[in-house]
């Protein structure tokens, strides 16, 4: 198996001021193509900032991310950017939806260089499947957080992304929804190869994926 991302050392300090906070302190990880690794931590352990850090949009102190082999940071940012749109879909934690387009729009845009036909043809299957179909010409702000959250899951499968990233999927869904999303991972994983990587205090999704580590204060264990 082929390495698709590796982080080396990884640390991210955030200084504000006169204080500085340690969110990420020397991780190592190895993630093969077809994986799907979860990481499990309780609040301000440093998941969000370690996925930023892999996902090419907040760059460490100390350490580094490679994806194939090539160091994402040593890249100009343009390039970092454009490898990110091909390669990688993101779920933020807080959405980011585009507040001035609407739910078709703010996920069809996500289309790497979009023929715009195929774009909005597949946001619209995307959006049938969440249940959206309704709800296209919407506004996130005339949306509830988990009606936002699962455009926020749409918008990152656009691209079938090589690589999924998670930022605590399910944080505002309900049970039936939290389901459905967790049997969407696991399909797209088996049947389109897309290596996951979901970062989560929600222990019951987490045990969905193929491996799991924990993360604590910013330092990275493994379980299993
Ligand atoms: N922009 C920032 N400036 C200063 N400190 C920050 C910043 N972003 C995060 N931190 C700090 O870094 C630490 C890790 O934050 P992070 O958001 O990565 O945690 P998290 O595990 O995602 O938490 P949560 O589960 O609440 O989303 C926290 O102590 C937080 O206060
Ligand atoms: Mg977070």
């Amino acid at each position: 198996m082929s390495k698709l991302v590796e982080v080396k050392n990884l640390t991210k300090l955030y200084k504000n001021h006169n204080h500085e906070v340690k969110a990420i302190e020397a991780i190592n990880l190895s993630i093969e193509k077809g994986d799907f690794l979860s990481i499990v931590g309780p609040s301000a352990a440093g998941k969000s900032t370690l996925l930023h850090c892999i996902g090419g949009i907040l760059a460490p102190d100390k350490g580094e991310v490679l994806y194939k082999n090539k160091n994402i940071y040593k890249q100009r940012e343009v390039h970092v950017a454009n490898w990110r749109n091909k390669n990688v879909g993101f779920v933020f934690q807080f959405y980011y939806l585009i507040e001035e387009l609407n739910v078709l729009e703010n996920i069809a845009l996500a289309g790497f260089r979009p023929k715009k036909k195929y774009s909005f043809q597949r946001a619209h299957k995307l959006l049938e499947y969440f249940e959206l179909t309704e709800r296209s010409n919407f506004y996130p702000s005339q949306l509830s957080g988990g009606q936002k959250q699962k455009v926020a899951v749409a918008r990152a499968l656009m691209n079938k992304p090589d690589l999924l990233l998670c930022d605590e999927p399910t944080g505002n869904l309900d049970q039936d929804s939290q389901e459905k999303i967790k049997i969407l991972l696991k399909k797209i994983n088996k049947e389109d190869e897309t290596t996951i990587i979901l970062v989560t205090h929600n222990l019951q999704l987490a045990e969905n994926a193929k491996q799991m580590m924990f993360i604590e204060a910013g330092r990275l264990k493994e379980v299993r």
